[in-house]
């Protein structure tokens, strides 16, 4: 019988939905789960964006011209401009996804071998994208007492080898929430430019920033060639199932390139790409994702306070995107996130996703959680104090007899 690659095996399953059958257990139980391990928003998706898909007059389904359908190609150099950067039409190509951008961007940098430096911890499949390319992580280890935010540019530096191709990081940052300071982008963007590298920047959580503004790869004049921006409707217009992203770079033979990668997978999703044009023709856009950050504003400062309450569980206030990477008082938390949906007692339990998964380097976020604030405030309340107790049960519950 032929086997499965060992490329294909060694692709990690992700650490977000790993533990997903237990929940379905506790489910079966009659349990509640509050899923604070995957970053699914539940804010509706705008009804502009659903009409345009429900309206959309196709007699054949066709495929959908590569670089993506003109009207949306437009549609996204009209919202790069409302963001302040001046994109053409022909350095915009449409995605499947972030996911498929992150993937493309990995294949034009690095030939295979190559190595592409990613702080971690990070979004887990960054090495599911690297396995499929054949690509190595380099990681830049950062710390949940520094808020996640970089190392000093030595330490970023000893790591970088002839094989060292590009630099990859979603700012703002999936796991960490970490928003990148103006100092930490140009130490960024220095070390590209006297080391040669490309540099990939995920900002599918551009307009998720609290404190602080975000400032995009693409308006440093002096890395315009080596900057491959990746993005997303998924998380901003609460559309994860469209399926739609894009990849923008100012460097044309990188352009050239995505198009040839593009024009192997010949599209991307037509309604949805329809549903893009009407929302970005509807006058009232900026306001529906302004609400719509003001309200994870709130659920971040709620759930943020209410962690805070909690006994031994540690972290900075994140800046943006919508997660936590917390600490956990416990030796791995992936035992305890396993025992909340296996043992913890009562009608409610919280699901949380196991820190280790989001480090490349082993060891790394045993004792860690990552939570997103995707549900509304009463919910991450109650989630708040279903942990709180989960944590003072399994403490006593691991206390040796005869001890509190
Ligand atoms: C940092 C980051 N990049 C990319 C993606 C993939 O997004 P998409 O749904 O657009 O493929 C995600 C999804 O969670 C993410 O968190």
């Amino acid at each position: 019988m032929p086997k499965p690659s060992a490329r294909s095996q060694a692709a990690p399953a992700s650490p977000i939905r790993r533990l997903y059958p237990l929940a379905v257990e506790a489910n079966k139980r009659g349990k509640k789960v509050y899923h604070l391990n995957i970053g699914q928003p539940d804010i509706p998706t705008p009804q502009a964006f659903m009409q345009g898909v429900r309206q959309a007059r196709i007699e054949v389904l066709d495929y959908a011209p590569s670089p993506g359908i003109s009207e949306a190609v437009e549609a996204m150099v009209r919202y790069y401009a409302d963001h302040g950067l001046q994109v053409a039409k022909e350095e915009i190509l449409i995605t499947i996804g972030g996911s498929e951008g992150i993937t493309f961007a990995l294949s034009i940098a690095c030939d295979p071998g190559d190595h592409v430096l990613v702080p971690e911890p990070f979004y887990p499949n960054y090495l599911g994208y690297a396995r499929l390319t054949n690509v190595e992580i380099t990681p830049i280890t950062t710390h949940r007492k520094d808020g996640f935010h970089l190392p000093p540019r030595q330490e970023i530096e000893g790591l970088i080898t002839p094989r060292t191709k590009a630099i990859l990081f979603s700012h703002p940052g999936n796991p960490t929430g970490v928003v990148y300071t103006p100092a930490e982008l140009e130490m960024l963007v220095a070390l590209a430019l006297k080391h040669d590298l490309f540099i990939i920047s995920d900002e599918v959580y551009r307009e998720f920033v609290y404190d602080g503004v975000h400032k995009s790869l693409l308006s440093f004049p002096e890395v315009r060639d080596r900057v491959i921006l990746v993005d997303s409707i998924s998380k901003r217009l609460s559309a994860c199932g469209a399926r739609v992203g894009a990849l923008v770079s100012h460097n044309k033979e990188v352009m050239a390139a995505a198009l040839k990668c593009a024009t192997i997978r010949l599209s991307a999703p037509t309604f949805e790409q329809l549903g893009l044009v009407a929302f970005m023709a509807d006058p009232n856009h900026k306001k529906v994702v302004e609400e719509m950050i003001g309200e994870y504003k709130v659920r971040r400062d709620l759930f943020c306070r209410e962690l805070l309450a909690i006994p031994g569980v540690t972290f900075r206030v994140p800046e943006g995107a919508f997660y936590v990477m917390m600490g956990l008082p416990v030796d791995d938390a992936e035992a305890f996130i396993r025992w909340m949906l296996t043992d913890y007692p009562g009608p409610e339990t919280v699901m949380l996703a196991p820190g280790a998964g989001f480090y490349r380097t082993e060891g790394c976020g045993k004792d860690e959680a990552r939570a997103a604030y995707v549900l509304k405030t009463e919910d991450l309340k109650r989630a708040c104090s279903v942990l709180a107790e989960g944590l003072r049960l399994y403490a006593r519950a691991a206390a040796p007899a005869g001890r509190g």
